[in-house]
C-alpha cells in the first residue's frame, strides 16, 4: 500500500500571520512528505507493505515507526489548526475545566509543557484509559496511540514548525498557534470517545471489530 501526503485543509497562505506561507510550504511540502516518501520506500518488501498507517506504528520500529508516526502526527497537526475562528464544545470545556481547575489552567499547563519541552516533539491533549483528559508530550516522531491514549489535540514543537518565522523563539510560536486551534476538530474529537467507548487504541488485537474500525479511521485520514 502506498500512502499518501494529507492535502492541508487550508491554503497555503491562510493562517497568516501567524503562521507563514513559507512556513506551511517547507512544513507539509518538505518535511512531511519526506516522511511519507521515506515510508513508502522503507516498507517494500517488508511485513509491513500491505499495513495500514495505524498498524505499521503499533507494530514496527526504528525508521519504519519513525516515518510512519511522524505521517500520522502531522495529518493529527494541520487538522488541529484552522484558518477560521471556532469555538471548544461545552461538553469538552466542561471537561476540561473539571480535569485542570479552569480553561486558563489547561492553557497555561500545555503553554508551558510545549515551551519546556526539551528538544523535538510533539505535545497532546489525550483522553487516558480511564477517560481522563491529560496533557502529555512526546519526544521526537513517538505518538500518544502507542501507549493507548486518545489524542484530541497536538502541537508540532519541532524547530521546523516554527524556525523560518520565528527563528529559536518557541513561546512566541506557541502564543500565536493557541490562536490557530481548530476546537471543532478537537471536540469532535472529543465527542467521538463519549459516543464509544471502543477507540483505535483500544484495538490491540487481530479481532474483526478492530480490523474494521482501523479500516475506518484509514479511509477516514486518506480522504481528509
Ligand atoms: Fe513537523
Amino acid at each position: 500500500m502506498k500512502h499518501e501526503l494529507m492535502k492541508l485543509p487550508f491554503k497555503y497562505d491562510a493562517l497568516e500571520p501567524f503562521m507563514s506561507k513559507e512556513t506551511l510550504i517547507y512544513h507539509h511540502d518538505k518535511h512531511h512528505q519526506a516522511y511519507v516518501n521515506k515510508l513508502n520506500k522503507l516498507i517494500v518488501d517488508t511485513e509491513f507493505e500491505d499495513l495500514s498507517l495505524i498498524k505499521i506504528i503499533k507494530e514496527s520500529d526504528d525508521g519504519i515507526f519513525n516515518n510512519a508516526a511522524q505521517v500520522y502526527n502531522h495529518d493529527f497537526f494541520w487538522k488541529s489548526l484552522s484558518e477560521k475562528e471556532t469555538k471548544l464544545s461545552t461538553t469538552l470545556e466542561a471537561s476540561i475545566t473539571k480535569a485542570f481547575g479552569s480553561f486558563e489552567a489547561f492553557k497555561k499547563e500545555f503553554i508551558t509543557k510545549a515551551a519546556t519541552h526539551f528538544g523535538s516533539g510533539w505535545v497532546w491533549l489525550i483522553v487516558n484509559r480511564e477517560a481522563k483528559l491529560k496533557i502529555v508530550t512526546t519526544s521526537n516522531a513517538n505518538t500518544p496511540i502507542t501507549d493507548g491514549l486518545t489524542p484530541l489535540l497536538t502541537c508540532d514543537v519541532w524547530e521546523h514548525a516554527y524556525y523560518i518565522d520565528y527563528r529559536n523563539v518557541r513561546p512566541e510560536y506557541l502564543k500565536n498557534w493557541w490562536k490557530l486551534i481548530n476546537w471543532d476538530f478537537v471536540s469532535q474529537n472529543y465527542d467521538k470517545t463519549k459516543e464509544s467507548k471502543l477507540s483505535i487504541n483500544d484495538c490491540n488485537d487481530n479481532s474483526e471489530m478492530c480490523n474494521y474500525v482501523e479500516s475506518l479511521i484509514e479511509a477516514e485520514r486518506t480522504t481528509s
